[in-house]
């Protein structure tokens, strides 16, 4: 790979220890992937934050790097945290958790990233622009900022997120490259996709599919931002897809080669089939919506639906910090809290440790929690979409 001086000077420890250690790490994967240089990079979103994930050896790196005085040198956002970082007393996260978890987020600070935890930093104040360079972990963001924004990134493990944005760049390779962009498998679907659960099963069908190609997508005629969302997060957790195309709709799609492409079709009967396959549950003790992180207008439907009610079982929406002040505002979270739910920030259903706090069965309508939650928390699932399950609760 090709490096320029400044960067000859890195490795050879002219910018200190830290420096060194985390770019050797971006030029061992550049000579893996085949990467010909480095290239700068606009943002960076780094996974590993939850401490039901690193535990104690990720919290003492993180803690070493901080106290060496490692520093970002562009705009950092996190991955969604364990716990909610200013109510977790209240909605019941274990002390000893949250105490490891508030270390973390502290190392984090130091180092100069923005302590706001979630995996829609697109929706939260870190927007790339149409083919920027960036280098974010999480999979449903990944996959939402390829897509559907057109930005270019790899998908990052944590630490080569972390060094990307101590070292400001990332190799050039895979998903940077205009050539491996191209669609690689035809979806044509041939259902009626209504709420945002049918877009998380498609997306969990599709995903189980295709693995890791790069899917094209015809047949649907439209997607609002949430559903998208929620396409790509399951198709990433079923399979591993980090960039798709939907013809009329993505802003790639007119200028990729589609031309003599295999093709899957998705009908009524593999649409039904997915919701069969993943509802392991019945009767759920707790219904999570937010996944990925809610955007305004999903608080504000839940708040629509739960106006002046009283919910039976706990209901919680997961969302950024941000987008929780905007309902706060807005007079939604209060409408929320009346009927007995809460506006949870700063976490999820998967990385918080709902198992430890008793919840054994889980109500969703996200095809990527629904893929992750039997394994992760131990929990069964009850999978369907946003009026059945909140209206079970009523
Ligand atoms: Fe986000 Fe957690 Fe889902 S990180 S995509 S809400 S599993």
């Amino acid at each position: 790979m090709h490096l320029t001086k400044n960067e000859e000077r890195i490795l050879n420890g002219e910018k200190g220890e830290v420096m060194e250690r985390l770019f050797r790490l971006l030029v061992r994967l550049g000579d893996i992937y085949g990467a010909d240089k480095m290239i700068p990079v606009g943002s960076v979103q780094v996974a590993g934050v939850s401490y039901k994930s690193i535990g104690d050896p990720g919290l003492e790196f993180l803690e070493d790097m901080a106290s060496k005085n490692a520093k970002v040198q562009v705009l950092t956002y996190l991955n969604p945290a364990g716990m909610d970082l200013e109510n977790w007393k209240e909605y019941g996260f274990p002390e000893d958790f949250a105490k490891n978890q508030l270390r973390i987020m502290d190392a984090f600070k130091k180092m100069g990233i923005v302590v706001t935890s979630t995996c829609t930093p697109y929706l939260a104040g870190n927007l790339p622009r149409f083919r920027e360079h960036i280098a974010w972990s999480e999979s449903s963001a990944v996959s939402f900022s390829n897509s559907v924004i057109g930005a270019r990134t790899n998908r990052e493990g944590g630490p080569s997120a972390l060094a990307a944005a101590i070292c400001g760049v990332t190799p050039n390779y895979g998903l940077h490259l205009w050539e491996n962009r191209q669609p690689t498998v035809k979806i044509d679907v041939d259902v009626d996709l209504v709420t945002n659960s049918d877009f998380g099963a498609l997306g969990y069908y599709v995903g189980q599919q295709v693995k890791n190609k790069i899917p094209y997508f015809t047949g649907l005629k439209n997607a609002n931002t949430d559903q998208l969302k929620a396409l790509g997060a399951a198709m990433a957790a079923s399979g591993a897809v980090a960039l798709y195309h939907i013809e009329n709709l993505t802003p790639e799609a007119d200028i990729v080669e589609k031309k003599g492409l295999e093709t899957i079709s998705v009908g009524k009967k593999e649409l039904k089939g997915t919701y069969t396959k993943l509802n392991s549950g019945k009767d759920p003790d707790i219904v999570i919506l937010g996944c990925p992180h809610a955007s305004l207008r999903e608080i504000s439907q839940l708040a629509e639906k739960v106006k002046d009610k009283k919910l039976k079982k706990p209901v919680w929406i997961c969302t950024s910090r941000m987008m929780k002040e905007a309902s706060d505002r807005m007079g939604f979270t209060e409408i929320i809290e009346k009927a007995g739910g809460n506006i949870v920030a700063d976490t999820c259903m998967v990385v918080s440790p709902i198992e430890q706090m008793g919840y054994k069965t889980t109500g969703v309508n996200s095809g990527k929690a629904a893929n992750y939650l039997p394994g992760f928390c131990k929990q069964n699932v009850v999978f369907a979409n946003i009026d059945d399950l909140v209206e079970g609760q009523l």
